[in-house]
């Protein structure tokens, strides 16, 4: 069992920020804008079902896994709430939410369902924001945000998705969840995190005006295939997923253990 820390942030984002806050660089602010826009309605869903699926254990199981679950749900609902203080300010530059809308379209479809498969559907959702946070504390440079607030938001907001990877993974196998349905919603949840990102990354650009502009696709080509790539750097860590002997904890999560220990002026633990 993993021990989650609930920290609160030290930050304002109250306050506005520049609309191409990471680097000056337009793709990759409309990227992150993308990833935020899904977080609120995303980390709601993964609360509930992680709630679900403690309620389906046995008591002796419970007791194991009561302070995980409450460190998670504690964890993700900071995010949340960080969020859609983010959210707010692209709001008002103008960028237009469709994820939200189409998610909770999606999720509407499951509810009532067996809590395994929202298990399934949540631990694979896990793994994406596990290596993709993985990925950022390794090449925080590339971040570049010269806002403090927000390079410490997405850098703690990484730090925790990477310290709470098992908690949702570890229930879907207490619960019973099969490695046959852990795969299909992986290979599913793929699609939809894909072809969801791009789509609002598209949107995000076409409200800022720069779609068309060549730096924005040679940006986009670099971030993403180059040597230290996104795609490039995870597509590996993407796949381990799919082995049949797969733990989250087979990553590594040493950069997330560094940033917390030398970035500890940025947040206080709640509680402690
Ligand atoms: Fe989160
Ligand atoms: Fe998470």
């Amino acid at each position: 069992m993993s021990e989650l820390v609930v920290r609160r942030l030290l930050i304002d984002l109250e306050q506005p920020f520049e609309r191409h806050w990471c680097g000056g660089d337009a793709f990759r602010s409309a990227l992150f804008n993308a990833l935020s826009m899904s977080f609120p309605v995303g980390e709601q869903f993964f609360i509930d079902s992680v709630r679900a699926g403690f309620r389906l254990l046995p008591p002796e199981l419970q007791e194991r896994f009561r302070a995980e679950v409450q460190g998670f749900v504690g964890q993700e609902a900071t995010h949340r709430r960080l969020h859609a203080l983010f959210n707010a300010q692209l709001e008002r530059q103008g960028l237009v939410n469709d994820w939200e809308p189409r998610a909770r379209q999606r999720l509407k479809l499951m509810e009532g369902q067996d809590a395994r498969h929202l298990l399934g559907i949540t631990a694979a959702n896990e793994h994406f924001t596990a290596i993709l946070a993985d990925w950022m504390l390794r090449n925080a440079d590339l971040l570049a945000s010269s806002d403090q607030r927000l390079s410490t938001l997405w850098l703690w907001h990484s730090a925790e998705e990477s310290e709470h990877k098992s908690t949702a993974f570890d229930l879907y196998q207490a619960v019973g969840g099969s490695h046959e349905w852990r795969i299909k919603w992986f290979r599913r949840i793929t699609t939809i995190f894909l072809v969801d990102t791009l789509r609002q990354t598209v949107n995000n650009l076409r409200h800022d005006g720069t779609l068309w502009k060549w730096s924005t696709w040679t940006s986009a080509a670099s971030y993403l295939f180059g040597k230290r790539g996104l795609i490039r750097q995870t597509y590996q860590p993407w796949r381990d997923y799919k082995r049949r002997d797969f733990h989250p904890s087979q990553h590594d999560s040493e950069p997330s253990r560094r940033w917390l220990a030398d970035y500890s002026d940025r947040y206080t633990p709640v509680g402690a």
